[in-house]
């Protein structure tokens, strides 16, 4: 059967070859690479787990945003996240694994398969994106720290640095960020580290220089800016669920029949639809249902929501 989320073009086919390249004799022209001008190569391949979706503009990627460490207005990340400072950057792995320590970027990145993936993004507030992400699979950075047989969940915290993010000084979410996945779900092919958006660095106010992405589950799990991963046989703590665990749950899964208690999540608005645009039906899982419903096979989704 055809895989429906099978595209054959990248954006490499798509987009003007001139930024590539440009990207490209940029990328031979520099003897001593920055930190982040190894995160996305401009040529990549896309992934048959790409959706082929028509993507959001760049624009809208970069400038409707949810980062509340820098406010929680949608224009604030792309106004404050500069003050971020991403290079150098060390993730630290930990807990239930072989080879616990300080991971730093470049380390990570020479280690690891840069893809593209064209996933749909659907954010618990009801709105949508469709973003081609650059990036690697957690597995494989998983594997490299080595899963101890005892790990049954994956926790993961954003960096906590409040002089740079001016949100942090104020308490209404229990600093730093974190989130966790299960095991299974953190496993998953479909689960990726984005460091990349259309070929160039992942941009601060989408979590540079590494963020999860995680597209069957609300974009709240999808934590930005990661520096601490720890396996753990416990399931871990993530922000909105503590602040709130009636209305947002450990899986989180996109779920259109298990309504949020003050709003449907039967549909969905598309970013840069207009705003005549008429909302569409949101899918179930957000339309990874064939690729990830097998690792909720026994379990009562409105219950475990
Ligand atoms: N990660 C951190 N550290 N802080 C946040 O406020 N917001 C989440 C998620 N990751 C958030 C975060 C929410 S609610 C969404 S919808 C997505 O990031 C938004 O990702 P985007 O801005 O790249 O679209």
């Amino acid at each position: 059967m055809a895989n429906r989320y099978t595209s054959k073009l990248s954006w490499a086919d798509v987009t003007p070859e001139h930024m590539f390249l440009n990207r490209r004799s940029f990328m031979a022209g520099t003897a001593a690479f920055a930190a982040g001008t190894i995160a996305s190569p401009a040529l990549s391949a896309t992934s048959e787990y790409s959706t082929d979706a028509e993507p959001n503009t760049w624009e809208e990627i970069t400038s409707y945003n949810n980062f509340y460490e820098f406010g929680t207005g949608k224009s604030d990340p792309a106004e404050y996240a500069s003050a971020l400072t991403t290079s150098p950057w060390a993730v630290e792995i930990g807990g239930m694994v072989d080879k616990p320590g300080s991971y730093s970027f470049e380390d990570i990145m020479s280690q690891m398969t840069i893809e593209e993936r064209i996933y749909r993004f659907r954010c618990v507030e009801a709105w949508s994106m469709v973003i081609p992400w650059n990036g690697f699979e957690l597995a494989d950075l998983l594997n490299l720290a080595g899963v101890q047989s005892e790990a049954k969940y994956v926790a993961f915290e954003t960096v906590l640095r409040p002089e740079e993010m001016w949100g942090q000084k104020r308490n209404f979410i229990p600093w730093p960020y974190r989130e966790g996945l299960r095991l299974d779900e953190a496993m998953h092919p479909l689960t990726i580290m984005a460091t990349g958006i259309y070929g160039k660095d992942i941009p601060n106010q989408n979590g540079a220089p590494l963020r999860l992405v995680v597209p069957w589950k609300y974009g709240f799990k999808s934590i930005k800016s990661i520096v601490k991963i720890t396996l753990t046989d416990t399931q871990p703590e993530a922000s909105w669920n503590m602040i709130q665990p009636r209305e947002y749950g450990f899986y989180s899964n996109v779920n259109p029949n298990v309504d949020h208690p003050r709003w449907s999540q039967a549909s969905e608005r598309q970013i840069g639809g207009g705003l005549l645009a008429k909302r569409v039906p949101t899918q179930m899982f957000n339309g990874y249902e064939e690729e990830v419903a097998g690792l909720y096979e026994n379990m009562d989704l409105k219950a475990n929501f």
